[in-house]
């Protein structure tokens, strides 16, 4: 008999632009007829293994499920699974293979859900690793893009704040940079600048025109996107840096004032400081309607990974 490959999905370059484009088809379908899908995953179960905290994440893989007629389990910190007993993400991973058909894990160590694949039985979705990738933001991104500018190609992306550490915005520019006429201009402080594995392996390889700047109000009136992110404090060796840098950026009306009408304002979330609230109820601001799309691209990867038509 030949042994069944399982799907995983670690990394954002796993999916074909055709895959990509599919899951936004059924994202939509599943927007316009919820009910028709909410029994297909009667009977399966979903993990979800968080080493690392999380809110809309992980709550909306569960909720994805749920919606799909499935059930849940898992953990929500490490210190509350046997990993603070000393046990390796991979031991942890053959056995919750047992108990579920499909597990979404979340890891600060970058690489743990790729290493953790390697030897589950079952499909691995990776939820975040360190600050290397998060491919199911980047699908939920790529739904709110698609939806709200009815286009995934022909942009002018700006990407704001911490773009060393947020691996929202790595995994992001990867999938962007395989549509035609995207440009990026990335807006950071000097410390908080794109790696340049990013620059190299993806923005140089695919030939995408970018500029890297400090002053958000810079390029403002060319942006179709511009897509916030939060300083990781996680991530820093040294408080003092984090709080000099953390309220780098505020984003207010005033910054706005050369912004185009349809401007699409983005945010993984959560918010610290990044965006001031006067903006939420500006037409333009899209981050929590962004985190509703999360739901339904992961009803659709869910489907997809376990194969369910
Ligand atoms: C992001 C993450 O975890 O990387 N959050 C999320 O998944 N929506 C962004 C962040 O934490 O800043």
């Amino acid at each position: 008999m030949i042994k069944k490959e399982v799907k995983h999905l670690i990394d954002i370059k796993d999916l074909t632009v055709k895959e990509i484009d599919d899951l936004i088809k059924v994202a939509n379908d599943i927007i316009n007829n919820k009910e028709k899908y909410s029994n297909v995953c009667n009977g399966k179960i979903l993990a979800t293994l968080f080493f690392e905290p999380s809110t809309r994440t992980r709550l909306s893989f569960e909720s994805a499920m749920i919606r799909l007629g499935g059930n849940v389990l898992g953990f929500s910190e490490a210190s509350s699974s046997s990993v603070s007993k000393g046990e390796s993400v991979s031991d942890t991973i053959r056995v919750v293979g047992g108990y579920s058909d499909i597990i979404a894990m979340r890891h600060p160590k970058e690489g743990a859900p790729l290493v953790a694949c390697k030897n589950s039985t079952v499909p691995i979705i990776n939820a975040g690793d360190g600050g290397h990738n998060h491919p199911t933001q980047t699908l939920t991104d790529l739904l709110t893009i698609s939806s709200e500018k009815k286009r995934l190609d022909n942009l002018t992306i700006g990407l704001c704040g911490d773009l060393k550490f947020g691996r929202t915005v790595h995994s992001l520019i990867t999938a962007m940079s395989q549509y035609k006429k995207i440009k990026f201009i990335l807006i950071s402080p000097e410390e908080l600048k794109l790696p340049e594995y990013v620059k190299k392996e993806i923005l140089d390889k695919n030939n995408i025109e970018y500029i890297e700047t400090n002053d958000i109000e810079e390029y403002m009136s060319e942006l179709d996107i511009l897509y916030m992110t939060r300083v990781q404090k996680e991530r820093f060796f040294n408080e003092a840096d984090y709080i000099r840098l953390k309220d780098y950026y505020i984003l207010n009306k005033e910054k706005l004032k050369t912004a185009k009408k349809d401007l699409c304002i983005m945010h993984p979330l959560p918010r610290v400081n990044e965006i001031s609230t006067d903006i939420d109820s500006d037409s333009r601001a899209k981050y929590f309607k962004q985190a509703e799309y999360g739901v339904y691209i992961r009803m659709a990867l869910i489907l997809k990974l376990l194969e369910v038509k």
